[in-house]
């Protein structure tokens, strides 16, 4: 596997790697690897002869209070994990390599990057679409790996593919969960014992509101009520928002009764840690 940790040698590579005929795939992280990571990984071989994947904490999606300092890190671990998933190239870009002195120029995604977690979070998307844009730039890759834990996320980065003819596919992967239900996440290793306990009801509650939709219930705030009941009954957990929107659109649905898929989402907080995951439930 190589390393690179330059721009421009990564650009000089996928040139090298695009001129001899491969197919590049790309799966972009921040590391901290867990088996959802590699699950897309794994999809993006089987779609591409050389897999690319980044590991960049990008500090222009957190805010000011968030955890970017405290976002764990284990570079040497993720090494070994790729190594052993026949990764080809493993870009480590550092914050002065991504965002040089007088660095101004920002993706904004508009409309569906203010619903949902932009709501809570007002500049994330922006960052998220500005590095995804310009590690699409520096790797040139045929596809790109997404996974459905970000529901949010990997529509807006469709969009923005879209919106500004960016020449790749775009592939979203389903949520990769622990056992007991919780979704995997680099975070869930902040959760105390005690939280970690309470957090795979946010699982079960989303399972709930599933079942809800095909014994025949159609109204979003009812189901929306199931979900809050059930997660308040753990004493750790938060609510910041349970939401159901059109799967594709994020249009807010008020009824489920239009036939199409529906996105139940959601974000909780145990303790300073804040969890997110969905469903996506097929009427
Ligand atoms: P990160 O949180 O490291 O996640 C990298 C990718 O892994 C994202 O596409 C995310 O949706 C996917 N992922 C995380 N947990 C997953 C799980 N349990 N099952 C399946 N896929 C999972 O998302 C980011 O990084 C950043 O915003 C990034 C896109 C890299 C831009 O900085």
């Amino acid at each position: 596997m190589k390393i690179i940790s330059s721009v421009s040698e990564m650009q000089i590579f996928a040139e090298e790697l695009r001129r001899s005929g491969k197919r590049i795939g790309l799966v972009p992280t921040m590391g901290f690897l867990h088996e959802g990571h590699l699950s897309l990984v794994r999809r993006a071989r089987e779609i591409s002869d050389a897999v690319v994947v980044s590991i960049f904490v990008n500090p222009a999606q957190f805010a000011p209070g968030e955890d970017f300092e405290r976002y764990p890190r284990d570079i040497e671990r993720d090494k070994s994990l790729l190594q052993s998933e026949g990764v080809a190239v493993l870009f480590t870009p550092g914050s002065g390599e991504m965002y040089p002195q007088r660095f101004s120029t920002y993706i904004i995604p508009e409309g569906i990057s203010s619903v949902l977690e932009g709501k809570f979070r007002s500049t994330h998307f922006r960052g998220v679409a500005t590095v995804v844009g310009k590690l699409f730039l520096i790797v040139q890759p045929h596809a790109a790996v997404f996974g459905q834990k970000d529901a949010q996320q990997s529509i807006i980065i469709k969009q923005m593919v879209r919106d500004l003819n960016f020449n790749l596919q775009i592939i979203v992967a389903p949520i990769v969960r622990e056992q007991d239900g919780l979704a995997l996440s680099s975070r869930n290793v902040y959760l105390s014992p005690e939280e970690r306990n309470d957090a795979p009801i946010l699982f079960q509650a989303l399972q709930k509101a599933e079942a809800l939709i095909h014994t025949g219930e159609t109204d979003a705030a009812a189901i929306i009520h199931e979900v809050e009941k059930t997660i308040r009954g753990k004493k750790t957990a938060a609510i910041d928002y349970v939401a159901v929107n059109d799967a594709e659109s994020l249009t807010e649905m008020t009824t489920t009764q239009t036939g199409r898929p529906v996105l139940i989402s959601l974000a909780v907080r145990f303790g300073k840690t804040r969890l997110i995951d969905n469903i996506i439930v097929q009427q």
